[in-house]
């Protein structure tokens, strides 16, 4: 029943990181006063720390969009679950993301994100996993970790809801038990 997990990136490793993009990030809006949009949920964790690294005043928002259904693999289908509570007008709105997967998601946001004329905007994710990325167009402009194409889980995304509190970002990997179930299953 226990899944095991494979760190992949560590809790030291995440947080430098997030130090970094801070600064760098804090320098590129100096004298502005960044909107971050965060994806809900997998989003959460990292803008949370990241907005504790930024040294320019910040306004925040939250929005929620669906396009997994749930398993492993993309849908492709991306609707508004959760739109956010105030205008973009006139604002530069920075977009926090867990991960860019086939980037389905971000293409979407993007064009309806654009049409509600927001002074500027970009896109910061802590993972991005260009080896699936379907829609090339989308511009990343702040990235954590660039990742091989494993389905990861931890500070923020999940598994079937699951392991989204981890501080670091791991791979599971099925329990013991799991793979003797597996085994029993395929000799039937
Ligand atoms: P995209 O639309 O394919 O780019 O998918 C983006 C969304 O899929 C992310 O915001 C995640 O919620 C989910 N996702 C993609 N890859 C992973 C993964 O490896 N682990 C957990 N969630 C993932
Ligand atoms: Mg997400």
């Amino acid at each position: 029943m226990s899944d095991q997990i494979r760190v992949l990136v560590s809790e030291t490793q995440v947080d430098e990181r997030v130090r970094e993009l801070g600064k760098q990030i804090s320098a590129d809006y100096e004298g502005k006063t960044p909107h971050i949009v965060t994806i809900l949920k997998g989003g959460v964790f990292f803008s949370c720390e990241l907005a504790k690294r930024l040294t320019v005043p910040v306004t925040l928002d939250f929005m929620a969009v669906s396009s997994y259904e749930g398993g492993t693999s993309s849908s492709g289908v991306v609707k508004i679950v959760k739109d956010l509570d105030e205008p973009l007008e006139g604002k530069d709105v920075l977009i926090v993301e867990d991960i860019i997967d086939s980037g389905n998601t971000l293409s979407h946001l993007l064009k309806i994100l654009q049409e509600r004329h927001p002074a500027s905007i970009r896109i910061c994710t802590l993972l991005d996993k260009p080896e699936r990325r379907v829609k090339k167009k989308v511009r990343v402009d702040y990235c954590g970790f660039v990742i091989p194409n494993e389905f990861v889980v931890g500070y923020g995304l999940d598994y079937d809801q699951k392991y989204r509190n981890l501080p670091y970002i791991g791979v599971v990997e099925p329990g013991q038990q799991d793979a003797e179930a597996d085994k029993t299953q395929q000799r039937k």
